[in-house]
């Protein structure tokens, strides 16, 4: 990229310490409050809805790429690889996206399976940017600390022009690909991606390089350029889609911030769009729900729309504000837009009360028929914070209410899938039958406490007063 940047964006430079010293690393930050039954409902997950998303990605993906080989020796064959570019190395980015949070199917695996060859049709090394982007949901636009800042300011023009072809973005990545590939990884990456993880990342990057070899073999064996038109090169020439979406989720916005409403764009697009982006033009929703499903972001978006500055009405509309702010930024760099909030906005009442303990232990935390199927509750007694939730399938748990991973997030905001409950923050899992970790970035269990239904009542029992007070909300 090369261009001189008016702040340190390195996760290893001075802006890294100066973030924790300001307290912006792994912060609290603003969440609207909804509603445990609504939360449920938007938090549903299905396989049926992603399973024909999918499907009709890789047909859309299958039949260009058919239509482009048949019209190979003629000027339609560029329009053709330009359509099929754009749905391999642009759309990609949001299925990428989706199946990394595992908020696109209900299966995990089915999540898994996708995740990978996505990443690959990006360039982007699967675990790697797993990690690259839990960090960006804990430190999202925060410099030093954010790996996913792509605009760094001043905004640079021509390198936004050039990567419209992926001229300087996929290179990089391929360079760091290489590095990776031969055992040393990136100091950055190193800052993010835990050690016991850097085996898979060197790993990975030798089957990118491995993959990449073998259809330039293909290309050399066959005489043609088309096995590389097909794979590998999309990653280039269709990564002008990922830019067109992707500019419009932060740049011209604050740096430095704890509330997303400040820092990300929500924007109005037309149903072909959302179709390719995955709805993640509801972008300040998203950072706020990570865990909401993808087909569920408008109906957040109308849950608490009451709360958010007015959402930018058009793609249009977007980049024309996006343009004013990086003119601005060329002669001055800490230009930055501002957004409006509504009257009376961050003052949405939580729901959540304080509950007392029992001289037996059990502690009622609602009436029974007041926990849905999927809703969780948080439970806060005697200074230590709990979930409280039933399955889809009926059954109760409960188990502590701060998530074991960066410890800034209450698992009452997150969600019921299958048998885990799911932490609102980086989609962390925990099996709700023993409190064990289940799904990446957390390690270490939560316990999990005894729950009963009886005389119409959920009631949790809570071990002795020392045992909670360890447990105390941090
Ligand atoms: S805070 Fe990161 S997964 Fe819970």
């Amino acid at each position: 990229m090369g261009a001189t940047t008016y702040r340190d964006y390195s996760l290893t430079g001075p802006e890294a310490s100066r973030s924790i010293e300001r307290g912006l690393a792994d912060a609290e930050w603003y969440q609207t409050p909804i509603d445990s039954g609504t939360r449920a409902r938007l938090h549903a997950r299905t396989n049926g809805r992603a399973a024909f998303d999918a499907m009709l990605w890789v047909a859309l993906l299958a039949g260009t790429a058919l239509l482009a080989w048949s019209v190979r020796d003629s000027w339609w064959a560029i329009p053709a690889f330009a359509i099929y570019g754009a749905l391999y190395g642009g759309s990609a980015d949001s299925r990428w996206h989706e199946y990394g949070h595992s908020t696109a199917f209900r299966s995990e695996w089915a999540n898994s399976l996708l995740y990978y060859p996505a990443s690959f049709m990006l360039m982007r090394e699967p675990t790697v940017w797993r990690w690259s982007h839990v960090r960006h949901h804990s430190d999202t636009i925060v410099v030093g600390r954010d790996p996913e800042i792509v605009f760094p300011r001043p905004f640079a023009i021509g390198t936004w022009i050039g990567n419209m072809l992926g001229l300087f973005a996929v290179p990089q990545m391929l360079r760091r690909i290489a590095r990776h590939a031969r055992g040393t990884l990136d100091a950055d990456v190193a800052s993010y991606v835990p050690v016991d993880k850097h085996h898979n990342v060197v790993r990975e990057a030798r089957l990118y390089l491995a993959i990449l070899a073998a259809v330039i073999l293909w290309c050399v064996v066959a005489t043609s350029i088309f096995p590389l038109l097909f794979i590998g090169l999309p990653s280039f020439y269709g990564f002008w889609l990922v830019l067109f979406f992707g500019t419009t989720q932060h740049v011209g916005l604050r740096e430095d911030v704890l509330d997303h409403r400040l820092n990300s764009r929500t924007v109005y697009m037309n149903p072909i769009f959302r179709f390719l982006y995955l709805n993640m033009n509801y972008h300040v929703e998203h950072h706020m729900y990570p865990t909401v499903p993808y087909r569920n972001m408008a109906a957040l978006h109308a849950e608490i729309r009451s709360d958010l500055p007015e959402p930018t009405p058009s793609t249009v509309a977007a980049y024309r504000e996006i343009f004013r702010a990086v003119r601005a930024q060329q002669t001055d760099p800490a230009f930055e837009l501002d957004r409006v909030m509504p009257e009376g906005s961050g003052s949405v009442a939580s729901t959540h009360a304080e509950a007392v303990v029992g001289e037996d232990g059990w502690v009622s935390v609602c009436p029974a028929d007041e926990l849905d199927l999927g809703e969780i509750r948080r439970l806060d007694t005697a200074g230590a914070t709990y979930a409280v939730c039933r399955t889809r399938d009926g059954s109760l748990h409960a188990v502590d209410g701060i998530c074991t991973h960066s410890r800034i997030a209450h698992l009452a905001d997150g969600a019921v899938v299958g048998d885990e409950i799911e932490c609102p923050k980086h989609n962390g899992r925990f099996a709700l039958a023993t409190g064990e970790p289940t799904r990446d970035p957390v390690t270490k269990a939560v316990k999990v406490y005894q729950t009963v239904e009886e005389s119409g009542e959920v009631r949790v029992h809570i071990p002795s007063l020392d045992a909670r007070e360890e447990r105390a909300v941090q």
